[in-house]
């Protein structure tokens, strides 16, 4: 089985659990692709046995977090740096599953006042910040370049920096604006994943439920229709 590693704090649980499986030998057969040098490094220590797209551009099921998850299970990616090749990884994924704590759910995109990150090359930055701000001007949104901790531009994985931007209501149409954004020349990936995740594991104060998207079942002798369902664990 190809497993896709996500990145950021709830990710590296499922990857320390997958090494500890590993190490147990309760699993086997496995081979990783990470979606960040953090995640390889991590994986890599828990000598999890590792891949690329490039030697495995078919993954079964990629498992990875989100900084926010709306009731159609789209979600805001990227607040961790990784969203390029997450999103590379988890669009070549059979199955995309996230967990998350009920912290990150909302009711549109956007609509956590946080960060909804913008990869752009470093070159001419900020004309690429202006340009993005003003696509979402009626959206009251302010696009700021990340900074890391010592005070310079933070430089991702693939060195890019990060344009965040802040809305101040939810983006009303989701795939308009992922088109708009990547129309721009110079923008390399922005952390709108919408329809990528098959199911979403979400951790409450009463327990831990899974969210599971509309699905097509061709199995039972014809197309019958699935509906989302959340079953409560
Ligand atoms: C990494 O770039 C992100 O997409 C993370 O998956 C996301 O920020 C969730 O991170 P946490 O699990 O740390 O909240």
């Amino acid at each position: 089985m190809v497993l896709g590693l996500g990145t950021g704090s709830t990710a590296a649980f499922a990857v320390a659990e997958i090494g500890a499986l590993l190490a147990s030998g309760k699993l086997s057969g496995i081979v990783g692709v990470p979606t960040s040098k953090r995640t390889f490094e991590q994986a890599q220590s828990l000598g999890i046995p590792l891949s690329t797209l490039d030697d495995h551009p078919r993954i079964d099921l990629a498992i990875d977090g989100a900084d926010e998850v709306d009731p159609d299970l789209n979600l805001v990616k990227g607040r961790g740096g990784a969203l390029l090749r997450e999103k590379m990884v988890e669009a070549a994924s059979d199955k995309f599953i996230v967990v998350v704590d009920e912290t990150k759910l909302v009711t549109g995109l956007g609509g956590s006042g946080l960060a909804m990150p913008v990869e752009v090359v470093q070159f001419c930055w900020k004309y690429n910040q202006v340009r993005l701000q003003e696509l979402f001007n009626a959206e009251g949104c302010e696009a700021k370049l990340r900074l890391d901790e010592g005070g310079k531009p933070y430089v991702t994985d693939n060195s890019n920096y990060i344009v965040d931007l802040y809305f101040k209501t939810p983006i009303k149409d989701a795939l308009g604006a992922g088109k708009e954004i990547s129309a721009l020349e110079g923008v390399v990936e922005h952390g709108l994943f919408l329809d990528m995740a098959s199911s979403v594991i979400i951790a409450g104060s009463d327990g831990v439920s899974v969210k599971t998207k509309p699905f097509l079942d061709m199995t039972r002798g014809g197309p019958v229709y699935g509906f989302g369902v959340t079953l409560q664990l």
